[in-house]
């Protein structure tokens, strides 16, 4: 365990103990909190561990090196096409301190610094050892969970949470409900409310269940698992789901929910997506020009409605 760095400082004052939310400290060989003596260390990878002691986040295997190719160029393309515009555009700026709550490899992040901004990633360890291999610094990156945030009330002016939510809940990181998904889903809501400042703006992101096809997600998991669906999706690339029950992607509905409707405004498609799944072969091309263009058209009256692929919200805190 390393001793506090110039870096480990400026982190510091955005933490909070996950367990009790008071001030940590660094005590030298590793951090304590100043109410109720937890203690947290750094993993194997170097960066901090701020979850509760066997917090599921400290031990799911959540990402695949496949998952991470693909979580390195399209977070780069989203950045640029998409997240820069929406931190600076009319109720953004500069220099703002954003938390990118389940970051994955953490390429929005790191293209994030870049413009400036002071940006966190918060994910499980199963990541940490693709932020060491692309060399992410460690005072840039935690880990821990996105239901019990480590993190101080207020800290982040924004944050975004792109295609997280559907996997909170799960037993696996994937797709295969837990018995209590619907709180850790609510307390996940909550925790972005309280750890971006009033006034400040939170981008959710997800597949939008009432919409019946999914080409992020395969029917993987045992419990998911249907030879027809698995083959529609290996030859198509689109998993046609169930829109009703206990499913594990999210709606407008539960986003509402979530995070008071009021709060809620739905964003148009259009540059968010880089439309490279309906590139794959075996995708008809008619069928591809036809899902773009209604993506970049969609009436904006329709977007609540399960005539909208995608979950894309705006939350004003
Ligand atoms: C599909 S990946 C998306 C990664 C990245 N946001 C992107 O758009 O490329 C979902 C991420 O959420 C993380 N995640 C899921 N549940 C989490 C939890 N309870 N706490 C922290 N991270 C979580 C996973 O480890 C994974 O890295
Ligand atoms: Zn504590």
């Amino acid at each position: 365990m390393s001793a506090s760095t110039d870096a480990d400082r400026t982190l510091s004052t955005l933490l909070a103990c996950p367990l009790d939310r008071s001030d940590l400290e660094s005590d030298g060989s590793g951090w304590r909190c100043r109410n109720g003596g937890h203690s947290f260390g750094r993993g194997d990878h170097g960066y901090l561990e701020l979850a509760r002691p066997g917090s599921p986040v400290l031990t799911i295997e959540s990402t695949s090196s496949e998952c991470a190719h693909i979580q390195e160029s399209g977070g780069e393309r989203v950045y640029r096409e998409y997240l820069a515009d929406w931190l600076r555009g009319p109720r953004g700026g500069t220099g703002l301190t954003v938390l990118d709550a389940g970051s994955g490899t953490g390429t929005a992040v790191a293209e994030a610094r870049r413009d400036g901004h002071c940006a966190v990633g918060l994910d499980m360890s199963a990541v940490a050892a693709y932020w060491r291999a692309a060399g992410r610094p460690a005072d840039q990156f935690v880990v821990g969970s996105v239901t019990e945030m480590p993190f101080a009330d207020d800290a982040f002016d924004v944050a975004w949470t792109l295609g997280v939510m559907e996997h909170v809940g799960t037993t696996t990181g994937h797709l295969t409900l837990a018995s209590d998904w619907r709180q850790q889903r609510a307390e996940f809501a909550r925790e972005l409310l309280r750890v971006v400042r009033p006034g400040g703006r939170i981008l959710m992101a997800c597949p939008n269940k009432s919409f019946p096809l999914d080409i992020q997600h395969g029917p993987t998991d045992e419990q998911t698992q249907a030879p027809l669906r698995a083959r529609i999706f290996d030859r198509f690339g689109v998993n046609v789901h169930q829109v009703w029950g206990s499913y594990h992607l999210p709606s407008y509905r539960d986003v509402d929910r979530w995070f008071g409707r009021e709060r809620v405004r739905p964003l148009p498609l259009a540059s968010y997506f880089g439309f490279s799944a309906l590139e794959r072969p075996g995708v008809p091309q008619p069928a591809a020009r036809a899902a773009r263009w209604w993506v970049e058209s969609m009436p904006p009256a329709l977007r609540r409605t399960g005539l909208n692929p995608y979950v894309l919200v705006e939350i004003v805190v």
